[in-house]
């Protein structure tokens, strides 16, 4: 499981497109020793990292996910499973397994790594640097976070880079830690009756890891791996690099084809789990995107799903009147945000058993570590004393989102136009939200 940071602006500009240009600065591709496009293959785990430059216009509303973690105790405990049964094993035929045999298994767990807060941080500092025109010593940014440790560290190391990139002029802090045990729209906990991705991904596991599988037994004979024992291995490149910071020795045990397929199994895994392919998975986006119509019209949230009612009707803990608002969650929670709003449409669901080079639904784009859903609110007037216009831009990663559904031009719908094509948020799901518990 994994956490996102949401990070959500609110602005008007007038000459938008006449704008500044601090803000296109890209921020980094993370060295690590490896080359980026494998880094784009590790799916959930990979590091944060821009998707396009961003295009300067103006102004906007985020959404962004914790920085790089641990792996989960449970999950650790399957990886180290599998590297056990490699390092049983007396002696290798593969020279790329030798350093299995000093390897000390001393991971943590579900913490925030100092990777990860050295990426949050640096997210903070480049959401003031692009938008330190939509703050001000009496307008700071209202932040929110979900409550895991990992992700409250996320938004406090965030609010720490936005800080300090305005020399402490600008007083930030994190306003509300909401607990994942009520309702929460920072977490995908309130669905009980919703499946996962599971059977799906598992069936292109079976196709995808077999071959890999085979060889890694070729080289640890008796080691015994299994498809999963594969899977997870794989997982310990990006965890592994993330901690050391640099290409750890796992990596180097599979090809970029593999991290490929490795990549499809988690684009799998969470269509089927938060996204299309799962009937319960948007509706798990709903009370967010109400939030979020809320802070975009500055009218009270009108929602009947995850909201917290009584932090939502009160301006101490829902304010409508700032330029600016950031939000820390989940993964999942982002991929179902994703999926309500209606991003990332595929023509036909992920086929379980045959990638589509061409899709869009590449979870490496849409939710790595720290990764940032940006909902900007623009402002144009094209040439006075015509009426000024209000529109709808999104980024995710710095990608901008196309809008089909509220028939986009260049990226950009009419704040009217998005506010109607929110349609399944506003009827609270359309009874989804009910067959959550029914
Ligand atoms: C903005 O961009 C232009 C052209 O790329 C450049 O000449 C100018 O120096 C930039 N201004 C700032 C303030 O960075
Ligand atoms: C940043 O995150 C780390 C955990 O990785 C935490 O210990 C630290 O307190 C956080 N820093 C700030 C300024 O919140
Ligand atoms: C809603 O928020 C209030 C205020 O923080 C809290 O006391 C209450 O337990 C929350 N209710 C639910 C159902 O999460
Ligand atoms: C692998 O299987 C063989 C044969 O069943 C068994 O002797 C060996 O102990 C197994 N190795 C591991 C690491 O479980
Ligand atoms: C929590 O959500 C449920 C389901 O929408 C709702 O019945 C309940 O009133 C909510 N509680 C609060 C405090 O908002």
């Amino acid at each position: 499981m994994l956490f996102s940071i949401l990070s959500f602006i609110l602005y008007a500009c007038v000459h938008c497109l006449h704008r500044r240009n601090t803000t296109t600065q890209k921020e980094p591709i993370p060295d690590l020793g490896l080359p980026e496009g494998v880094l784009r293959t590790w799916a959930q785990y990979a590091p944060y990292m821009p998707v396009a430059r961003y295009p300067p216009p103006p102004l906007g509303c985020a959404l962004q996910r914790h920085g790089a973690r641990w792996p989960t105790k449970s999950a650790g405990e399957d990886y180290k499973a599998a590297v056990d049964k490699l390092q049983s094993v007396e002696e290798y035929h593969d020279e790329n397994l030798d350093f299995l045999k000093d390897f000390k298994w001393d991971f943590d767990s579900d913490a925030l790594l100092p990777f990860g807060a050295d990426q949050s941080y640096a997210a903070g500092s480049a959401a003031f640097d692009r938008y330190s025109h939509l703050v001000g010593k009496e307008n700071v940014p209202f932040i929110r976070t979900a409550g895991s440790t990992r992700v409250v560290d996320s938004a406090s190391n965030w609010t720490a880079g936005f800080v300090g990139a305005s020399d402490n002029t600008i007083k930030a802090e994190v306003n509300l830690v909401i607990p994942e045990s009520g309702n929460i729209t920072l977490d995908d906990s309130m669905c009980p009756n919703a499946g996962d991705g599971d059977a799906e991904s598992d069936k292109w596991l079976a196709i995808y890891a077999p071959p890999i599988t085979a060889r890694l037994n070729a080289g640890a004979p008796g080691a015994n791996l299994t498809d999963d024992d594969t899977h997870n291995l794989m997982t310990l490149c990006p965890f592994h690099s993330l901690i050391e910071r640099a290409a750890s020795p796992f990596c180097a045990l599979f090809t970029n084809e593999e991290f490929e397929a490795y990549e499809y199994f988690a684009d799998i895994n969470k269509f089927y789990g938060n996204g299309y392919g799962q009937e319960l998975g948007p509706v798990q986006g709903v009370g967010y995107v109400n939030e979020l119509l809320a802070r975009l019209t500055g009218q009270p949230v009108q929602d009947h799903t995850q909201t917290n009612r009584t932090l939502d009707s009160s301006p101490d803990t829902f304010p409508l009147d700032r330029s600016f608002y950031a939000d820390f969650s989940h993964d999942n929670a982002m991929v179902g945000i994703y999926s309500a709003l209606g991003l990332f449409q595929e023509p036909s669901p992920l086929d379980p058993k045959a990638p589509d080079a061409s899709r869009k639904w590449i979870v490496s784009d849409m939710v790595p570590f720290s990764a940032r859903m940006i909902v900007e609110k623009v402002e144009c007037v094209q040439h006075l004393p015509a009426p000024r216009k209000i529109f709808v831009r999104l980024l995710v990663d710095d990608a901008i989102q196309p809008l089909k559904f509220c028939g986009g031009s260049n990226g950009m719908c009419t704040l009217s136009a998005f506010v109607l094509s929110q349609g399944y948020a506003r009827s609270d799901g359309d009874g989804d939200f009910e067959k959550c518990f029914a």
